[in-house]
């Protein structure tokens, strides 16, 4: 169910739960993009003449409240964003303050994490926050991961929606692997493939081609006998790896390793650099990024395929020059959507990053608000507080 099926709300209490969980530096929000991902569904219940409460976590307090995780100080950044008038609700008398907001108000309730029972998804904080609202709207599939009081109890106790975003979330993450259009390639990258095995695991069984990058590329390189030099490497994760490509051969999934790399013996900007054949890694070398000839024939792949979904870059993004894959790639695959031959999908905290420094995150078909949930979603997992919605 989604707003579409609320009925009249015109003077209710609506609590929404959004995901307000920004980076933030001296005070300043650094990436607004989850704040913006609020705004069609707080604008449009506050149009319709509710009294929209949101609720949301800010960082991991762990039950105990205190001045640095107070969502008080996004409360500003927040209004500007939405360009109206935001309230800021803290939890002592809540209810009473809750009780002063008029039809069209909005209001951000203090840190849902000041709770210890938030996380564990205790009955009496569920009680609690279902008592200040009438009805409930969940739009934040980036905490959708987490069956916490706000994000799943409530949907359990409240009539429940799906807010515009999640809507948006899951309507593209339905396009990318529910349903995608064949072929598919994912590309999956970062430095660790143990953060990554169940994801792995997972496409090999939904893809047609995995393309590994990043760090974790090393691992897979190694396990095939490859010498990565000083190269981050999960070494004993080879046998893991080996099952992995099994998996992937006998579900007719092609891993693309890289052929060729670029090599440094610093991990600092700008270091010399050497692109050679990954057999060619020197002792005291380690790779950061794919070289041109992968990108490239990397580039052919996605040509020949519908749909992508993206987690994680190519190399060592984040220090020049070992950010040239990601972004050659990404361009490609931003060209190949614009073109009307690929569905692009991505997520993850790097990912994002990488694409808006490639420029080119708006030419994605989708881009994902979220982390961890968008992880858990590419292993295949029920995420609780979307399941407690369908349900
Ligand atoms: C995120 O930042 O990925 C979400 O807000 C969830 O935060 P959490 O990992 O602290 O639950």
């Amino acid at each position: 169910k989604t707003l579409d099926d609320m009925g009249e709300i015109q003077g209710k209490r609506v609590l929404v739960r959004e995901d307000l969980n920004v980076p933030m530096a001296e005070g300043r929000v650094t990436d607004d993009t989850r704040l913006r991902a609020t705004v069609a569904t707080v604008g449009e219940l506050a149009d319709k003449g509710a009294i929209v409460l949101v609720l949301a976590h800010f960082g991991r307090p762990k039950g105990k409240p205190s001045p640095d995780f107070s969502l008080s100080q996004v409360v500003k950044p927040y209004s500007k964003v939405l360009g109206r008038e935001v309230w800021y609700i803290d939890w002592e008398g809540a209810e009473d303050t809750v009780a002063t907001l008029e039809p069209g108000d909005i209001a951000v309730l203090e840190n849902t994490r000041f709770f210890g029972g938030e996380e564990t998804n205790d009955a009496a904080v569920v009680a609690r926050f279902a008592s200040l609202g009438d009805l409930y709207v969940n739009d934040a599939f980036s905490a959708a991961h987490r069956a916490h009081a706000s994000t799943e109890g409530l949907a359990h106790v409240l009539p429940a929606f799906a807010g515009r975003a999640m809507e948006a979330e899951l309507d593209a993450l339905q396009k990318a692997l529910g349903a995608p259009e064949h072929p598919v390639a994912a590309v999956v990258g970062g430095a660790k493939v143990s953060s990554k095995l169940d994801v792995l695991r997972h496409l090999v069984t939904r893809v047609d081609h995995l393309i590994i990058g990043g760090g974790m590329a090393n691992t897979f390189l190694a396990a095939r006998g490859v010498d990565v030099g000083k190269s981050l490497c999960e070494h004993e994760l080879a046998s893991t790896c080996e099952q992995i490509m099994e998996a992937a051969d006998k579900a007719n999934c092609t891993v693309h390793l890289p052929y060729d790399v670029v090599v440094a013996k610093q991990f600092k900007p700008n270091p010399a650099t050497r692109t050679v054949n990954v057999h060619e890694v020197a002792a005291d070398e380690m790779i950061l990024d794919l070289g041109p000839a992968a990108v490239e024939s990397l580039g052919d792949v996605l040509k020949n395929c519908r749909t992508l979904v993206w987690n994680g870059p190519l190399g060592a993004f984040e220090t020049p020059p070992f950010d040239t894959a990601t972004v050659a790639l990404a361009r490609t695959a931003a060209a190949l959507t614009e073109g009307g031959s690929l569905v692009s999908v991505a997520g993850g905290g790097d990912t994002v990053a990488a694409l808006n420094q490639a420029g080119v995150a708006a030419a994605f078909t989708f881009v994902s608000t979220a982390g961890g949930a968008f992880l858990e979603w590419m292993e295949g997992k029920d995420l609780p507080g979307v399941a407690a919605l369908t349900r």
